[in-house]
C-alpha cells in the first residue's frame, strides 16, 4: 500500500499498518502486556528479556516500542544509532517511579557507610536509566535468579525497586538481599482471597503469578513465572484451566499461541484492576500516528549512556 493512500484518520488493520512500518524502514516491537491490535501490528512480541535482546541484535534503523517508557529507553540503550519513538510519551510505570535517582544515590551512601564497603546493586529493568546508570547490572523477571546467582554469596546486595520480585528471590535462592520499598501498582492489588474464591470455584486450575505479586498471592500460587516463563508453561500444557495472576492482555498471547487451554484472569482485589493503565495510553490511532510523526522519540541524556548500557551489557552477559 503506498504512503500516500493511508490518512491517520484511519487507521488500517494491523498487518497493514506492520507492512507500512516495513516499507519505511521502521520495526515495530510490542511488550505482551499491549492490547491485542498493537501485539498484532508489532514485528516482534515479547517480555523485558526478548525485547532487550532483540533492540540489541536487530540493526534497526528505526524502532516504534509499544510498551512503556523504560523499555523504549532500554532500546535506545541498547540499540543507540536507531531512532526509538513511542505512541505515548506519557506511559511510564508505578515501579519505575518508586525508585528516583537522586533517593538512591543518598540510599547507597547510607549503605556503603553502614556496611563498610559498597553494595553490589542489582536493578529490575522496571526502572529509568538514570537508575540504571547507578546499578553494577540489570535482571528482568525472566532472568532474575541467574543474574542474582551470579554474584558471589558473601557480597551486600540492593536489589531495586520492587520488593517482592526482590522478597521472591530472597526465599527462592536463600539470599538476605537488602530491599528497595517499591512495587507495582497493577500486581500488588491482585487478593489472596478473591485469588483463594477463584481457585474454589476452579478446581484443578493451575494458578501461575508474576513474581512482582505480594508473597501472600505467590504463596497461593502453582508456579511463579516471569511472563515469558508463563507462555513456556502454558504452550508446553494441554486442556488445563490457568487462573492468570499478571497483566490480563498476556491472555491475549496465551489465547493466540496455546489455544488448547482456558484462561481466567485472576481479579484485583476491589475491581477488575488487571490491566495496566500506562500500557493502555498506547492505542492503534497513536501508534499510526508516531509512526507517521517518527515521534515522540525517546533519547537518554549523554552522561548516563554508558554506565546504563554497561549494566545490561553485563546482564546480557550472564543470560
Ligand atoms: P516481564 O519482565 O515479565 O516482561 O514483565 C514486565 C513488567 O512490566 C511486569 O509488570
Ligand atoms: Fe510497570 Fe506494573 Fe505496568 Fe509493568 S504492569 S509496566 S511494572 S506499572
Amino acid at each position: 500500500m503506498k504512503n500516500q493512500e493511508l490518512t491517520l484518520l484511519e487507521v488500517p488493520e494491523p498487518a497493514e499498518i506492520r507492512d507500512w512500518a516495513t516499507e519505511n524502514g521502521i520495526t515495530i516491537l510490542a511488550h505482551s502486556y499491549q492490547e491485542g491490535f498493537l501485539q498484532e501490528a508489532a514485528h516482534f512480541v515479547g517480555d523485558s528479556l526478548e525485547l532487550a535482546r532483540y533492540a540489541a541484535k536487530a540493526n534497526a534503523k528505526a524502532i516504534c516500542f509499544c510498551g512503556v517508557h523504560f523499555m523504549a529507553e532500554t532500546a535506545k540503550l541498547l540499540s543507540p544509532e536507531a531512532e526509538v519513538f513511542v505512541p505515548d510519551m506519557e506511559a511510564g510505570c508505578s515501579l519505575a517511579d518508586s525508585c528516583k535517582a537522586e533517593d538512591l544515590a543518598a540510599f547507597k551512601e547510607h549503605l556503603t557507610r553502614k556496611l563498610g564497603k559498597r553494595p553490589t546493586t542489582v536493578a529490575y529493568v522496571n526502572c529509568s536509566a538514570a537508575v540504571k546508570a547507578q546499578c553494577d547490572i540489570i535482571c528482568t523477571s525472566g532472568n532474575a535468579r541467574q543474574v542474582v546467582e551470579s554474584i558471589p554469596e558473601d557480597e551486600p546486595i540492593l536489589f531495586v525497586p520492587d520488593k517482592h520480585l526482590g522478597g521472591w528471590l530472597n526465599e527462592t535462592l536463600g539470599r538476605e538481599m537488602i530491599l528497595w520499598n517499591g512495587a507495582c501498582e497493577v500486581h500488588e492489588l491482585f487478593s489472596v482471597d478473591t485469588l483463594k474464591d477463584m481457585q474454589a470455584d476452579n478446581p484443578g486450575s493451575i494458578t501461575i503469578t508474576h513474581p512482582e505479586c505480594p508473597k501472600p498471592v505467590r504463596d497461593a500460587s502453582d508456579h511463579v513465572l516471569g511472563t515469558a516463563g508463563m507462555l513456556r508453561l502454558v504452550k508446553s500444557s494441554e486442556g488445563e484451566t490457568f487462573i492468570v495472576g499478571t497483566e490480563a492482555n498476556m491472555i491475549y498471547r496465551f489465547e493466540k499461541e496455546a489455544p488448547q487451554n482456558t484462561y481466567l484472569a485472576a481479579p484485583g482485589a476491589s475491581c477488575a484492576c488487571n490491566l495496566c493503565p500506562y500500557m493502555q495510553l498506547n492505542t492503534p490511532e497513536k501508534l499510526w500516528a508516531s509512526l507517521h510523526k517518527r515521534g515522540p522519540q525517546v533519547d537518554v541524556a549523554e552522561e548516563l549512556r554508558e554506565p546504563a548500557r554497561l549494566a545490561l551489557e553485563r546482564m546480557l552477559a550472564v543470560v
